[in-house]
């Protein structure tokens, strides 16, 4: 499904100034039901550890696993590379280990967007290094445009353009998660971004 065009019809308390709503809670309701389609048929009743990368992914985790009826363990990893009202990544903090063991387990790796591609090739390379007996990987959305690693996420919900964009558990400087849309920030006042 592709962004739509459509303005906030009005302000909405909550929201951030002069955002654009890109995907509304129902687009989003059916597409994570749509991915969970996806997952259910790559894995069928085989038992299946998520681990969902904190705190982006934590309402795309939540949605995402109760539409998903095999055996299902839940573990969560840190990764953080936004610092503050930063739009661009700093340097990538990774834990040392995933809180849940992962060896010879089906592994998807979750989380909400894919950017550079940084986060989630530096974890799924951290994950494979400890013997998962598979290892796959799906973020809600996905920023090709940005990437600087060679990554691609075997399930994806939204391909969206280089914009910034909240809600649905993604923030900026920890604000927005709790927004049921996605919407992207209008661009920084001061010219282009680097890198
Ligand atoms: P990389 O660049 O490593 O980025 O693929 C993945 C992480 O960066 C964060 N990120 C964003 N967070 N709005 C956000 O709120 C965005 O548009 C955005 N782009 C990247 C996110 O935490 C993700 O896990």
């Amino acid at each position: 499904m592709s962004p739509s065009a459509a303005p906030l019809r009005e302000p909405r308390s909550g929201y951030p100034p002069g955002a654009r709503v890109l995907f509304t809670g129902e687009q989003i309701r059916s597409t994570v039901e749509r991915m969970a389609g996806e997952i259910r048929a790559a894995y069928g009743e085989q038992e299946l550890t998520v681990v969902a990368v904190l705190h982006g992914g934590l309402v795309f985790a939540a949605d995402l696993i109760r539409r998903l009826d095999m055996p299902l363990r839940l573990g969560v990893v840190m990764a953080s590379s936004y610092r503050g009202e930063a739009r661009e990544p700093a340097a990538l903090e990774l834990p040392q280990h995933p809180q849940l063991d992962v060896a010879d387990r089906h592994v998807l790796l979750l989380d909400d967007i894919l950017d550079t591609g940084r986060t989630l090739s530096a974890l799924a390379e951290r994950l494979g290094a400890l013997g998962p007996r598979s290892l796959r990987t799906v973020t809600l959305l996905d920023k090709p445009s940005r990437r600087v690693v060679p990554i691609q996420a075997d399930f994806r919900g939204f391909e969206i353009p280089d914009l910034f964009v909240v809600g649905y558990g993604l923030d900026f400087n920890e604000r927005y998660r709790n927004l049921p849309d996605i919407v992207a920030l209008p661009p920084p006042a001061t010219g282009p971004r680097p890198g």
